[in-house]
């Protein structure tokens, strides 16, 4: 596949687009499935290509994946042909988290180290620790972790930080283990819980307290198959419905529902949005001017950090001085140095504009965008997935002709983002 895409901007979108389903909700789901032999559906899978890493993953591991163009993946692992998978033909963030299902099953693990985006350090201590306090044995080799178990055991984890993937992990290791886990500080972003929905469908036991941030799971001794859906994917939501206020146009998202956008929906709102909610699904639009404010991104309910990108684009076009605070990766303002080559005033400082975050004084964590900005078309090199998005929205109001190399990266977590922004209007096409 050609990676280019050309925008000419201008166009004010409207229509209907039907978002897929959650990126970082149905990988998980599949990983999920590996803690039994028996067959599970997953429903609403999107075609993109951190999924096909997935499926790579599984079906290395031994799985059959059969996903239908009606985007029902049936998945089962009667057998571990091998829980040694020590490389797949990309890296994402997934594998770590098969080291519990592949333990519970075969008692050693090996998966590749991780990738995905270049957005600061990302390191996995807290996954580590944790499967190692539950009774795993586990090795830093040069590409992979190499892990033993016996029998992993219930184990009472406190995270320092509500990771998602770390909360992931023990969750899928303690559905089997011996006893009962519990968790505290848990991540509670919505795809956990439909990762958990799928685990109390497969017998598991776990009680998740979201206003406590505390996940308590005793152990059972097998898991069966089941059925689940992938919720949307909360990101397409806030990256066309901020293309939708960026260009002044209209669009409607069937089938989503506020009660996870709440902070999306405020920020919009805030910066002057029209968010209506209708009986089948939600309509975004808007008009300048756009009002300045001030965001800071965090762990949900938070406003999330995948969101920032395209709401900084946004931001260019308000009136007046707006922040941003990134307080869950330390380096994910890189993408704005292109906004400013596109005409944006944004400068990004090591300062925190509140309350001092874990960031302060050492990492460039905080962006401080002046607007309105007229935005010009510039050659765009995408670097990683979410900047990708903002790559895209302000080439979509920019004036001119933009060209935007990369798109592997947007194509790991949007499906046929060209096709679906032409479907609202834009003049975008793939050379
Ligand atoms: N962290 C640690 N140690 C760990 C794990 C995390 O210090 O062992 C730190 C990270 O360095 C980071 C913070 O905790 O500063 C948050 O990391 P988290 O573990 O919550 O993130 P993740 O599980 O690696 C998932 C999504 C990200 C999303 C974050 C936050 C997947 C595959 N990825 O990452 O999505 O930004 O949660 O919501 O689910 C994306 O889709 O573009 C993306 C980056």
């Amino acid at each position: 596949m050609d990676s280019n895409l050309i925008i000419q901007g201008g166009r004010k979108l409207s229509g209907t687009v039907e978002v897929r389903g959650s990126k970082n909700a149905a990988t998980k789901l599949m990983i999920a499935s590996l803690l039994s032999d028996e067959p599970s559906v997953i429903e609403n899978v999107p075609f993109i290509s951190d999924l096909d890493v997935t499926k790579e993953l599984c079906e290395k591991i031994g799985s059959t994946v059969d996903i239908s163009p009606d985007r029902i993946c049936h998945i089962t692992t009667r057998e571990v042909k091998t829980p040694l998978v020590p490389e797949l033909s990309r890296k994402n963030r997934i594998p770590i988290l098969a080291l519990g299902p592949l333990l519970h099953r075969k008692g050693i693990a090996e998966v590749p180290v991780l990738g995905g985006c270049p957005i600061g350090h990302r390191p996995v201590n807290l996954h580590i620790e944790a499967l190692q306090k539950m009774g795993a044995r586990i090795e830093r080799r040069e590409n992979s972790y190499y892990a033993e178990a016996k029998e992993l055991h219930g184990e009472h984890v406190i995270f320092p930080f509500p990771s998602v993937g770390a909360t992931e992990n023990v969750l899928l290791a303690a559905t089997l283990a011996h006893g009962t886990t519990i968790i505290e500080n848990a991540a509670i972003e919505p795809e956990i819980t439909n990762l958990v929905d799928m685990l109390v469908g497969m017998g598991a036991d776990i009680a998740f307290n979201q206003v406590t941030r505390t996940v308590e799971i005793h152990g059972v001794s097998k898991l069966h198959g089941t059925t689940i859906r992938v919720m949307p994917d909360r990101n397409e939501i806030m990256s066309f419905a901020v293309a939708a206020l960026a260009t002044e146009g209209s669009i409607f998202i069937p089938r989503i529902e506020a009660s996870y956008l709440g902070s999306c929906i405020n920020a919009l709102q805030r910066v002057g949005g029209k968010i209506d909610e209708e009986e089948q699904g939600i309509r975004f639009s808007g008009r300048r001017p756009y009002k300045a404010i001030d965001i800071e991104t965090g762990p949900h309910p938070g406003f999330m950090t995948d969101w920032q990108q395209p709401m900084c684009v946004l931001l260019t076009q308000a009136e007046g001085k707006s922040s941003i605070h990134e307080t869950v990766y330390d380096d994910r303002f890189g993408y704005t140095k292109d906004l400013v080559r596109m005409g944006a005033r944004i400068e990004v400082d090591k300062t925190c504009p509140a309350k001092p975050c874990r960031f302060h004084g050492e990492y460039f964590h905080t962006a401080h965008i002046v607007g309105p900005a007229s935005l010009h078309a510039a050659e765009l090199v995408v670097t990683d997935l979410r900047a990708g998005m903002a790559h895209i929205i302000a080439a979509l109001i920019a004036s001119g002709e933009s060209r935007i190399t990369g798109i592997d990266h947007i194509d790991r977590g949007y499906e046929e983002i060209d096709m679906r922004l032409r479907g609202l209007g834009a003049d975008i096409i793939r050379a």
